[in-house]
């Protein structure tokens, strides 16, 4: 069966965009939480409550860590525990120079015998499933060749991987050749994440991958929220009602957004970094990005959204070209 998973976006996909996205849209079989690190310290920041059950409602999420060390990983593990959860997945694949440079994330997958070494220990102290999110390398992306066969060691829960290198950042293509060849040197359920914007491109990837049945989108369902619901129905029509869905998704997060920052720049900030990807489902509006990002009130702010969402109904009502 078909699976889609959210690709956690440390600073966009946390718990109040979560839940206001499975309200709206759905689609989403695990939403996978933007990384915990803890940073040498073996102690969780007390602020940190992105997945505390109470803030997750029925979704079904997994946990996520970044670290190159197996106490680190092992007192995560026992923290998530606690709070019920029974998987962790781990990131291998940040490409930050800040995360890389340290051996974290992308910057670890040259080194195949730190990771078969906390795996080791991962597995012999602790009984939480492991899953793992990573890149194909980070100076190479012949490093992924040298990590799948110690991966093959563990029964892992799932193997998602992002085919760039951690050097290219977001920048050039997904290396799909790659991809096919990491396919076939594994044993363990793969995902394939990366650049899936569109139920077209979604139908391309499948049929260039007919044995993958489990995706992950990150970028694509924020800036298309009704995309993962689009590709389970397999259909490219939206919903009639789609910028009314829109308008009150859009309502829910501000007002959740307003409960938690302090002050109208924090939450004019915020609504803005998520309006970067929005904006992509309204092509005509392009230049109105630029207001919302100089909205200094929140009633200038809401009044140019209700614009954005009034012109495109509009557009689309006249049969001009719709968001995508
Ligand atoms: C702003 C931003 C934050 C991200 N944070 C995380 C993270 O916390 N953990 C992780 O595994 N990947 C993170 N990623 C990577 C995405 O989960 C995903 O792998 C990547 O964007 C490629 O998938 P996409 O093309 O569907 O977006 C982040 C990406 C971006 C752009």
């Amino acid at each position: 069966m078909l699976t889609i998973n959210s690709s956690p976006l440390q600073g966009f996909t946390d718990f109040r965009f979560r839940n206001a996205f499975q309200q709206f849209f759905g689609g989403i079989d695990q939403y996978i939480a933007p990384y915990i690190r803890v940073n040498g310290k073996l102690e969780i920041k007390p602020g940190n409550r992105d997945i505390l059950p109470a803030n997750n409602g029925s979704l079904s999420l997994i946990p996520q860590i970044i670290t190159k060390d197996a106490d680190e990983f092992l007192f995560v593990a026992k923290y998530v525990q606690k709070l019920g959860y029974t998987e962790l997945n781990w990131n291998l694949g940040c490409p930050y120079p800040m995360i890389a440079k340290r051996g974290m994330g992308s910057g670890l997958l040259s080194m195949p015998d730190k990771i078969n070494e906390i795996l080791t220990k991962v597995f012999a102290e602790t009984d939480i499933h492991v899953s793992v999110k990573m890149r194909l390398g980070y100076e190479s992306s012949r490093e992924i060749f040298h990590v799948l066969p110690v991966l093959e060691r563990y029964r892992l829960a799932n193997i998602t991987i992002h085919p760039r290198i951690g050097k290219q950042l977001y920048r050039g293509e997904v290396d799909l050749n790659t991809f096919e060849e990491c396919i076939g040197l594994s044993s363990h359920k793969i995902f394939y994440n990366g650049d899936i914007t569109s139920v077209q491109r979604f139908r391309e990837m499948k049929e260039r991958f007919p044995t993958i049945n489990h995706w992950m989108i990150g970028r694509g369902l924020i800036a298309d929220p009704f995309l993962p619901a689009m590709i389970k129905a397999d259909v490219t029509v939206y919903p009639e009602n789609r910028y009314e869905v829109f308008n009150s998704f859009h309502d829910a997060l501000l007002s959740s957004y307003e409960e938690a920052l302090s002050g109208r720049k924090h939450l004019l900030m915020k609504m803005y970094s998520l309006w970067e990807f929005f904006i992509q489902a309204f092509p005509q509006a392009q230049k109105c990005l630029k207001k919302i990002k100089k909205a200094r009130s929140l009633s200038v702010y809401k009044e140019v959204v209700k614009q954005i969402i009034y012109d495109e109904t509009f557009n689309v009502a006249q049969g001009f070209p719709s968001g995508k």
